[in-house]
This record gives structure tokens, C-alpha cells and sequence, in this order.
């Protein structure tokens, strides 16, 4: 992290939801702030849920941002996607029960997209519905998961199968805990980045074209306007959509192919954002196809994944079937019939549930292996 972001005051935007909105401060230091916490806790009974790699790097600094006379517990879970189960959703459960912690309870998600899909996904079902606030800590949580309210856990046929929209009541963003991220998880954070340039923002993706060899290096200030623009993005779209009934399905851009990728390989074997990087590839080429995309704009996407280092082709070892098999189990998947997220021009995404399924196949067998 260079010092430039150091400096900076925090920014803050709003997930505008009525009642139950709520802000997202992006900053440096943020994180061991008596007022960052204090205001959205809903009464003295605080569990911090974290895992065995976050908590040493960060849980005492989040301990330390909170104000004194609380009643404050921990749960460290192991860490990795294999873990995003109900089985680890049930030991905060526990705990809570344990801790006799009553629906006036706050609870805290210190870490990435796994620690703050099963907290929010405890929250919502502990008592009916209690406070929780998500800390998060890699790039990926930060422009994604931690906005929006998506909470929940895997299944073994299939990514994020079960869970619920539950809204926090803020969003923590300390930039400085990217200087500790491995550079792969950067990666796989920008993947969804691009995401958001693709589906909306062209302006957004020229800017990446010019920033991603800063971003690469950690630098403070690209960080911060990176995590800044999609955040935005990402909460006007939630505002105006919070269930997925429309719009927010297109934040699902290369999420079919990419989560198809990821549970057949086996949960962590690729990094969530690494097969949506490949899945958005995909995505663009079978746009092209469909004559929306040139060849010209498939290879600024290619190039795009290729400078944030991350894979541009699908596993050897997945077949057609391999594919359509999980990509039929699809969340937006409506009465069988199979809606994918594809890209009209760079910059606009639609959904589109009437693709040939011969285009479709003839793309998945031709698309390159790794
Ligand atoms: P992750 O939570 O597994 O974190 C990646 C790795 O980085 C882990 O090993 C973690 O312990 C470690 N880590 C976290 N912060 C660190 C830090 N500051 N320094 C060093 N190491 C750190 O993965 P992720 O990429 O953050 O999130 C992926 C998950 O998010 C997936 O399960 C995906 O389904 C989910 N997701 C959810 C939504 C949503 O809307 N809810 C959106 C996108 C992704
Ligand atoms: N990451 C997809 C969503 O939040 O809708």
C-alpha cells in the first residue's frame, strides 16, 4: 500500500434501501475506529467471526476499534471455500447459543467473501433476523460481496445454493488490509473489477486498461478509486433491484460458465474470481458469435484478464456435459430454459435466454483449455 491512500479521509456511499439502508465507508485506517463500528451495533452483545488467516492479521485491530463495555466473543473458523458450509454457519450458531447472545446481538464479518457470505447467512437465521456488519478484507469482498445483502452457503451440487438476501448495516472497507493480500486473491478481486466496467461502465474499463499495471502493484490511490467505482456501480444496481428480480442479474456476468467451473473442480481448487475471469471470456465469445462483440473487443477483454494475471481458458479436464450440467442448475435459470448474461457491446450487458444451444455447444468444446 503506498502512502498515498494513507492520507486520504474515508469516502462514503450509500446501498440506498429505505429503512434499511445503510453506508459503505472505503478508507485507509478505517478499521481501528471507535466511530467506524460504534454507530451501527445494535446493542453490547458483539460476536467477531473471522478465520485462522485473518484473525492474526487483523482481529485485535478490529477489537481495538470497539468501544469499551461491550460484551464482545470470537469464532475463528478454518479458512477456504471448502468451508462454506451449513456445518461452519452452524458453529456460530453454537456460539451464539452458547454465549446467550439475544436478537439484540451484532454480529461482525472480519474477512473475505466465504467469512462474509456464512455471517450474514448466520445472522439472517439466528432469531429470525439479527444485526450484522461486514468487515471485509480482500479486494474480491470489497467491490462484491460485502455490498448487497447475497448471503449463504455452498452445496455440494452446487455454488451459494442455499442462503438469503440479509442486508448489513454497514460495510467497512479498510484499504490498508490489501497490503497483506496474496497477489493470486488480488487477481481474482479484479476479476470482478472488469466485471463492472463490462456490464456498465466503458469510461470504467478504459480506466482500467490504463490502471491495472497500478493496481497490480498494490498502489493506494488506484485501490482506492477501483474499490470506489464499483462500489457505486454495485450499490445503484442493488437500489434498484435488491432481490434480482431485472438488473441485478447482471452482475452475473461470468458467473454461469465461472460457477460451473468452480464446483467441478472442487470448491477452492480455483479461486472464485479466477473462474469468473475465464466464465466472462466465455461470455464475450459467445457475444461475438451472436455478432454483438467484435473479434477486436473479445481480445480487450482477453487482454484485460490477461494483464490483471488471471486465466483465460477453461480447465482441460471439463467436457460439454461437464458444463451444461451445472450451468442447467443455474440460479437464474427460469422453468428449465437457460439465461445467460452476455454483452450486447463493452459496456452493456443484457440477459439473454434465447442463445442456440448449437452456438452455445460449438463455444464451450471450441473455447481453448488450459
Ligand atoms: P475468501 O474469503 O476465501 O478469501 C480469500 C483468501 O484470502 C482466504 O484464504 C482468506 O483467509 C484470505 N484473506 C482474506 N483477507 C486477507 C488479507 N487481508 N490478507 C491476507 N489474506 C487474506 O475469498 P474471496 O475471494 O474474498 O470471496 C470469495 C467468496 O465470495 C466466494 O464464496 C463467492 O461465492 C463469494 N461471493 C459472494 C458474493 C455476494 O454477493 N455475496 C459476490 C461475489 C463473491
Ligand atoms: N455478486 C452478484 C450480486 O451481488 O448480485
Amino acid at each position: 500500500m503506498t502512502e498515498s491512500s494513507l492520507s486520504e479521509s474515508p469516502a462514503t456511499l450509500h446501498v440506498d434501501l429505505g429503512e434499511r439502508s445503510y453506508p459503505i465507508h472505503i478508507g485507509s485506517g478505517v478499521l481501528g475506529h471507535v466511530d467506524s463500528l460504534a454507530p451501527y451495533l445494535a446493542g453490547r452483545q458483539v460476536m467477531i467471526v473471522t478465520n485462522q488467516t485473518v484473525a492474526p492479521l487483523y482481529l485485535e485491530r478490529l477489537r481495538a476499534g470497539l468501544p469499551d463495555g461491550l460484551e464482545v466473543r470470537e469464532v475463528v473458523l478454518p479458512d477456504g471455500e471448502h468451508t462454506k458450509t451449513l456445518e461452519s454457519v452452524a458453529r456460530i450458531w453454537d456460539a451464539l447459543l452458547e454465549a446467550g447472545f439475544n436478537r439484540r446481538c451484532t454480529l461482525i464479518a472480519l474477512g473475505g467473501g466465504v467469512i462474509g457470505d456464512m455471517v450474514g447467512y448466520a445472522a439472517a437465521c439466528y432469531q429470525r433476523g439479527v444485526a450484522f456488519i461486514q468487515v471485509p478484507t480482500t479486494l474480491l469482498s470489497q467491490v462484491d460481496s460485502s455490498v448487497g445483502g447475497k448471503t449463504g452457503v455452498n452445496h455440494p451440487r452446487g455454488k451459494n445454493m442455499i442462503g438469503a438476501f440479509w442486508q448489513p448495516r454497514a460495510v467497512l472497507i479498510d484499504t490498508d488490509t490489501l497490503a497483506t493480500l496474496p497477489p493470486r486473491e488480488l487477481s481474482a478481486g479484479l476479476a470482478e473489477v472488469i466485471k463492472y466496467g463490462l456490464i456498465r461502465d466503458s469510461a470504467f474499463l478504459a480506466w482500467l486498461e490504463a490502471n491495472l499495471p497500478a493496481l497490480r502493484a498494490i498502489d493506494g490511490a488506484a485501490l482506492r478509486e477501483a474499490i470506489l467505482r464499483s462500489c457505486s456501480l454495485k450499490a445503484k444496481i442493488v437500489a434498484e433491484d435488491e432481490t434480482e428480480q431485472g438488473v441485478r442479474a447482471l452482475l452475473n456476468l461470468g458467473h454461469t460458465f465461472g460457477h460451473a467451473i468452480e464446483s467441478h473442480q472442487g470448491y477452492g481448487k480455483w479461486l472464485h474470481g479466477e473462474a469468473v475471469g475465464a466464465g466472462m471470456l466465455m461470455a464475450a465469445e459467445l457475444s461475438r458469435q451472436l455478432r454483438w462483440l467484435t473479434q477486436a473487443d473479445v481480445s480487450r477483454v482477453e487482454a484485460l484478464l490477461q494483464s490483471a494475471e488471471l486465466p483465460r481458458f477453461a480447465p482441460a479436464d471439463m467436457n460439454l456435459e461437464d458444463f451444461l450440467a451445472r450451468m442447467r442448475l443455474d440460479k437464474k435459470n427460469i422453468d428449465s430454459r437457460l439465461r445467460l448474461v452476455l454483452l450486447r457491446a463493452l459496456g452493456e450487458a443484457c440477459i439473454h435466454d434465447d442463445t442456440p444451444p448449437d452456438m452455445l455447444e460449438e463455444m464451450i468444446v471450441s473455447f481453448p483449455r488450459q
